[in-house]
């Protein structure tokens, strides 16, 4: 596992753009997994923005997202659509039936979950997936359990995930309670795994990851078994090392 120490948010969000710009470029055949919150949005900006410089081009790219909220419309601002949309898709030349989110609209959670797994699997899997971290140590939407889920999967949200995401609604009791997600065997199926995390709030969820022992109370301690993990990190993240 490689670990960059960076100063703050913003060294964060251009190291990892670049990094996932260079994917973009060398290897358009496999999908690029993407992860939604506020940690990847600084990176999107900067992937935006060297588009329209036509530094990049998303033409022949097909992405794959992590999770989506369950029983959540497209157009709601706060599904994982909408926010993949306002911050990179809407913005480049990428097309939309090359891009693919868990339905949230879907109900059907073993018909969601499934067809989303086989259609990673069947289109070659992913060449580099970015992640950010929860607080709890969560990837994707994998909450701390009892045991590593493998595939994609249906979960009800920790409340300590709850507690974390009301941030981007109304009230507590509008975050949806369920969410669809790769598993743990979908995201360390990746060629490549690139993991983001910026702040204090993250710094407990870090230090267990990166240094604890592996177990599915702290999901993304497996990643110290990828063959190849790229962690950007800045100073407060990394204050508990
Ligand atoms: C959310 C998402 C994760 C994300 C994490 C951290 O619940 N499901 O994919 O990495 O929590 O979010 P943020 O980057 O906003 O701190």
């Amino acid at each position: 596992m490689r670990v960059y120490r960076v100063k703050d948010y913003d060294e964060m969000s251009k190291k990892a753009a670049t990094i996932l710009a260079a994917q973009i470029v060398s290897g358009p055949e496999k999908a690029l997994g993407l992860a939604t919150g506020s940690t990847p949005a600084g990176a999107y900006r900067y992937l935006c923005k060297w588009y329209q410089e036509g530094i990049l081009d998303f033409s022949e790219i097909r992405t794959m997202n992590l999770d989506e909220y369950r029983g959540i419309s497209r157009e709601d601002s706060q599904s994982y659509y909408y926010f993949m949309k306002e911050n990179l898709f809407g913005h480049v030349n990428i097309k939309e039936e090359n891009t693919f989110i868990p339905d949230g609209e879907r109900e059907d959670a073993d018909a969601v979950c499934r067809e989303y797994e086989a259609l990673i699997q069947s289109t070659g899997g992913v060449g580099l997936q970015l992640l950010g971290l929860g607080r709890n140590g969560h990837i994707g939407f994998n909450e701390p359990s009892d045991s590593f889920i493998k595939e994609c999967h249906c979960v009800s949200l920790a409340l300590s995930t709850i507690e974390a995401n009301k941030r981007f609604f109304e009230n507590a009791e509008d975050v949806p309670r369920q969410a669809y997600t790769m598993g743990i065997g979908t995201i360390m199926s990746a060629e490549k795994i690139l993991l983001l995390a910026s702040g204090e709030e993250k710094a407990d969820a870090l230090s267990r990851m990166l240094g604890g022992p592996i177990t599915p109370r702290v999901p993304a301690s497996i990643l110290q078994l990828h063959r190849d993990v790229t962690v950007i990190a800045d100073e407060a993240a990394l204050s508990k090392i």
